[in-house]
C-alpha cells in the first residue's frame, strides 16, 4: 500500500518524550504491514524560539502544508518564552497550524478505558463502569474567542503582516482596555456540526442508551454568536433525521458531563468553551495524560495529546504516552478513511486494542494512573502488543 508523509513537530518539554512514543507506533505498523511513513522531524517551539530566535525554521509552514499527508504535534509552550507582542513563543506552529491550514475541527475523544481510574476527586476512586465515558467532544477551532491570535499566529508563520482587530470602544469603560473579538460566523459553525453528525454515524451512540445523539453545547441564552451556532445545527440536524438533537448551556454541561457522562455521544461546541470542557473531560477518562486529539479539516490534518508540555515533568521519562499513541490512532484512522484504506483504519482499530489490553492487564502504568512505570516502557509495551496483533493480522 502506499506511503504517507508524516511530519514530526515534538515542540516542547514532555511533548518530545511522547513524539518518540508516536514514532515507536509509526515504525511498528511500517515494520509489520506494508504501509510505509516517511517520517520528517521538525524542531520547533517555545525553547527552540528562545535557543534560535525563531518558532520553527522558515520553510516550516509551507513544508507542513504542501509535503506532509499528516502531522504530528507533540506539545507547545516553555516557561517564560513569549513573544515581543506578548503571544506565546510556538505559537505560529500550534495556532498557525489550525488557522493556516483551515483545521476547523478539533476532534477530542473523551472514552474511559477498563483498568483506567477517573479523576474526579482527584484520588482513585471509581464511580462509573468504564463504558460509561465514550464521547467525542468537537472544538470549533478557526474562530470564536481565538479568533484574532489565531489569524495572528497564522500570519506570522506565513510571514504575512499580522492581523490585528479594528479598535473598538466599550461605553462605560475607561483607561486601559484588553479585548478579544469573538466571532463566530455560520459557515464555520456549519461545517463543525456537520463533521460532528458524520462522526456520530461512525460511533455507537452514548453508553447510557445506545441512542445516536449530538449535544450542542453553547451558551445561546445570553450571546449572538451563540444564537448563530444553534440555529446553524438545527439545519445541520434536520438533515441526520436518524440521529438524536441534544441541547445544554455550556454552565449545565459542565455538571451533567461530570454527572452523566454516559448520556453524551458527540458533542459540538464554539472554540473557548471547547477548550474548557475537554479538560474537565480529561479528568474523567484518567487524566490529561489520556486525551488525544485531531485537529482536522477537509484538506490537512494534526494530530496532538491534549495534555501540553507539562514543564514540571519534563525530562524524567515519567508523563503517560497514551495519549499520544491515540493520536496516532487518530491519524490512522483519518488517513486510512480519506484514501478509501481500510486497512489503515483496521490498524487504528488495533491501536485502540493494543491500548485497551495494556491497560486491562493493570500491571506498567505511569505515574498519573497509580503506577510507576516509565514513559518509554509503557510505550514499549503498547508496541509490543500492536506489534504481537499486526503479524497475527497481516
Ligand atoms: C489546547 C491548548 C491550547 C489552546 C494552547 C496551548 C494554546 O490549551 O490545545 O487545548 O488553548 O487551544
Ligand atoms: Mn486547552
Amino acid at each position: 500500500m502506499g506511503d504517507h508523509r508524516i511530519t514530526i513537530l515534538p515542540g516542547d518539554g514532555t511533548g518530545k518524550e511522547v513524539a518518540v512514543e508516536a514514532q515507536r507506533i509509526l515504525d511498528t505498523i511500517q515494520n509489520h504491514t506494508n504501509h510505509g511513513f516517511e517520517q520528517t522531524v521538525i524542531p520547533c517551539g517555545g525553547e527552540h524560539y528562545l535557543n534560535t530566535g525563531e518558532e520553527w525554521a522558515e520553510g516550516s509552514f509551507e513544508f507542513c502544508r504542501d509535503e506532509t499527508d499528516a502531522i504530528f504535534l507533540g506539545a507547545i509552550g516553555h516557561p517564560g518564552a513569549r513573544l515581543p507582542n506578548g503571544d506565546l513563543a510556538g505559537g505560529s506552529v500550534i495556532l498557525g497550524l489550525r488557522s493556516g491550514l483551515d483545521l476547523y475541527a478539533n476532534v477530542r475523544p473523551i472514552k474511559l478505558y477498563e483498568g483506567v481510574p477517573h479523576k474526579v476527586h482527584g484520588g482513585f476512586r471509581q464511580i462509573w463502569e468504564p463504558g460509561m465515558v465514550d464521547m467525542t467532544i468537537l472544538r470549533e477551532n478557526t474562530e470564536g474567542l481565538y479568533h484574532a491570535l489565531l489569524r495572528r499566529s497564522a500570519d506570522r508563520a506565513q510571514g504575512r503582516p499580522e492581523y490585528e482587530p479594528e479598535a473598538m470602544s466599550f461605553p462605560g469603560l475607561d483607561g486601559e482596555v484588553a479585548y478579544d473579538p469573538r466571532p463566530i460566523s455560520k459557515a464555520g459553525s456549519e461545517r463543525l456540526i456537520r463533521m460532528g453528525f458524520d462522526i456520530a454515524e461512525t460511533r455507537n451512540g452514548a453508553p447510557a442508551d445506545g441512542v445516536r445523539r449530538v449535544s450542542c453545547i453553547d451558551k445561546s441564552n445570553v450571546t449572538r454568536g451563540c444564537q448563530l451556532f444553534r440555529r446553524t445545527f438545527d439545519e445541520v440536524a434536520a438533515n441526520y433525521p436518524g440521529t438524536e438533537k441534544d441541547y445544554g448551556y455550556i454552565d449545565a454541561f459542565m455538571q451533567w458531563l461530570t454527572r452523566n457522562p454516559e448520556h453524551y455521544d458527540v458533542v459540538v461546541t464554539s472554540n473557548m468553551f471547547g477548550d474548557i470542557s475537554t479538560d474537565l473531560g480529561a479528568v474523567l477518562q484518567g487524566g490529561m495524560g489520556m486525551a488525544a486529539s485531531g485537529n482536522i479539516g477537509d484538506d490537512h490534518a494534526f494530530f496532538e495529546p491534549v495534555h501540553g508540555s507539562a514543564p514540571k515533568h519534563a525530562g524524567q521519562n515519567k508523563v503517560n504516552p497514551i495519549a499520544s499513541i491515540n493520536s496516532i490512532q487518530m491519524m490512522m484512522d483519518y488517513l486510512g478513511r480519506k484514501t478509501g484504506d481500510d486497512e489503515l483504519v483496521k490498524v487504528g482499530r488495533m491501536i485502540d486494542e493494543s491500548v485497551a489490553d495494556h491497560l486491562r492487564s493493570g500491571t506498567e502504568l505511569t505515574y498519573d494512573l497509580g503506577g510507576t512505570t516509565s514513559c518509554s516502557a509503557v510505550g514499549e509495551g503498547i508496541a509490543v502488543r500492536l506489534a504481537a496483533k499486526l503479524s497475527e493480522e497481516f
